[in-house]
């Protein structure tokens, strides 16, 4: 990896946990759940190739939006293995994700935008049940907020 001037391309469990802004001890967690992987020095002190920072990166934001580990593992699986992953091997890894990702947006939209009114749960407490929910009918299609649930959400 042709790195500029003083950019290292190995890098020590500590300047991959300040630049990743993960902790040490989450760094060993991933690398014992197999999803980032360092080699030993002479010493056998841990090194990460730098490319481990958007392996990290990307565990991250997945996590945040609600994304499984096993998940993330099986799609971080998808790369390349004894090279650096380019655009186009991540590119691959998100069209793999595109439908799971479209159907949790559409599920953050929803909630977002459906806290003021009815959500079909059963609950008949608020003012807009009476409406969109009378007398709980909707308990006829099953147990879950039936007006917040997103379309081939099977969680309910
Ligand atoms: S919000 Fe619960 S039934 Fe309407």
């Amino acid at each position: 990896m042709n790195l500029p001037e003083g950019i290292k391309s190995w890098l020590t469990v500590g300047e991959t946990a300040a630049r990743s802004g993960v902790a040490v001890s989450t760094l060993h967690f991933y690398e014992e759940k197999g999803l980032i992987r360092s080699t030993r020095t002479g010493g056998n002190q841990r090194r990460y190739a730098r490319d481990v920072l958007r392996r990290v990166s990307f565990i991250r934001v997945a996590q945040r939006v609600g994304i499984p580990l096993s998940d993330i593992a099986a799609a971080l699986s998808a790369l390349p293995d004894g090279r650096t992953p380019n655009r186009e091997d991540w590119t691959r890894l998100s069209s793999g994700w595109r439908a799971q990702l479209d159907e949790r947006i559409d599920q953050l939209k929803k909630l977002r935008d459906s806290l003021g009114d009815c959500i079909g749960c059963g609950c008949l407490s608020i003012d807009k049940c009476r409406l969109r929910n009378p007398g709980d009918k909707l308990a006829e299609r099953g147990p879950g907020p039936h007006r917040l649930l997103v379309a081939g959400d099977t969680s309910s």
